[in-house]
């Protein structure tokens, strides 16, 4: 969302700078792996019978034509977001669309045919993991349409959108601490789901504008197109083309393109780390040596002193000390550059959950409701952990 899309630019990287790209060699029709073509089913048969093989959640097959009914013709005030491959719009399905479907706000994503290969490739890898995993930190995908040109993804809808779209936004209210540890508990939960499934999957675009919120914060991984299956066996890592996004990218999966559970553990690091500073990642517009959040942020992050300077100043102080200390630990941890010695995705759930605040956060950020059996008693100032039962 609002960043630009280096596939339609020359760029010297091979990740992009915060879209799905692949090198300009891997867009050149002539050096397109024709087995690879082939080997990917291509059309509404060959996708719903390889789907259907290992799927556990049941798809929607939509037309187009239900697509527009849906998004009143793709109406532009309708868009949602747009990023590595096409536009996503809101959408609903409605009473009459078809029979036994029952009314519901979806969110629908629509892959440009420009870039058929690898948009059919994302299209497809999204089909395949989203209708084999279910996990509340997952999104839910509804359907999907695959006809002609066409390759469409419908998802649940997400009414508060991408925790880029709120971390930054200049009209929202800056999202308070216990809303930012219950995203990054719940964006740990579904990649430890990911990485721990019977058949491990690599995330690989971890980053603040595929994780959605629903209403009340609860948080959903979405944008499947790059996921891997992890290694299998004794192997220690998948060799993949080098594919994400610049600034949240492991630097070893950048050198070698070998991908492992921990790139995707790094790039938790690095959005953990936007979370508390509520900066992004890459910034262009900030001085030299900041722009780049990593390699500013991480050697502060162990001295207790400067540590709090770094935090996000909308916060206005209104965090628990120990807490951000916590946390400021667990995201150095995870941007070790030695990937053997991050933690497990496990390991971050565990050490998050007593750094959630529990009970009623109040909208103005600094209070919290105690509730006890007789009923709410009293507003406690956030100041230090608060745990309450
Ligand atoms: N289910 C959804 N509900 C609400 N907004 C969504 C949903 N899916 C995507 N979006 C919005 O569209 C943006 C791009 O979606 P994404 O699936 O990441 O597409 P891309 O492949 O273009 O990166 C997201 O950052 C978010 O703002
Ligand atoms: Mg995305």
């Amino acid at each position: 969302m609002g960043n630009c899309c280096c596939r339609r630019e020359p760029s010297i990287y091979r990740v992009s700078s915060n879209a799905k790209s692949e090198s300009p060699k891997d867009q050149s029709p002539s050096v397109k792996p024709r087995k690879e073509v082939k080997k990917l089913p291509s059309n509404p048969e060959e996708v719903e019978s390889l789907r259907r093989d290992s799927a556990a959640n049941p798809l929607i097959a939509f037309t187009f034509n239900e697509l527009k009914q849906m998004t009143d013709n793709f109406r532009p005030d309708r868009m949602l977001g747009g990023g590595g491959f096409g536009s996503v719009y809101k959408g609903f399905i409605t009473e009459g669309l078809r029979e036994g479907l029952k009314p519901l706000p979806v969110a629908v994503k629509v892959h440009d045919g420009d870039n058929s290969h690898q948009g059919h490739r994302e299209w497809l890898a999204e089909v395949i993991f989203l209708g084999q995993l279910s996990h509340p930190n997952l999104v839910k995908l509804i359907g999907y349409c695959c006809e002609g040109e066409h390759r469409v993804l419908i998802y649940e809808y997400m009414a508060r959108g991408s925790v880029e779209n709120n971390l930054f936004s200049r009209v929202l209210l800056p999202m308070p601490w216990s809303i930012r540890m219950k995203i990054a508990f719940g964006a740990a939960k579904g990649l430890a789901f990911l990485h721990e499934a019977e058949k491990p999957v690599i995330y690989r675009d971890f980053k603040t504008s595929n994780i959605l919120l629903d209403q009340d914060y609860n948080v959903k991984l979405s944008d499947f197109g790059l996921a891997k299956d992890g290694p299998e066996g004794d192997k220690s890592h998948v060799s993949t083309r080098i594919m994400g996004t610049y600034g949240y990218a492991a630097p070893e999966y950048i050198m070698t393109g070998h991908l492992t559970p921990r790139s995707d553990v790094y790039s938790y690091g690095v959005v953990l780390l936007e979370l508390l500073t509520g900066r992004k990642s890459l910034d262009k517009l900030r001085p030299a040596r900041e722009q780049n959040l990593t390699d500013w942020a991480l050697p502060l992050l162990k001295e207790k002193k400067k540590l709090l300077n770094i935090i996000d100043p909308r916060l206005e102080g209104d965090y628990p000390i120990k807490g951000v200390h916590k946390a400021a630990m667990l995201a150095y941890h995870c941007l070790n550059r030695n990937p053997k010695a991050r933690p497990l995705m496990r390991d971050i759930v565990d050490s998050l959950e007593p750094l959630q605040v529990t009970g009623e956060v109040s909208d103005e950020k600094s209070t919290i409701t105690v509730i006890t059996a007789q009923g709410p008693v009293a507003e406690v100032k956030m100041k230090d952990d608060i745990k309450l039962y």
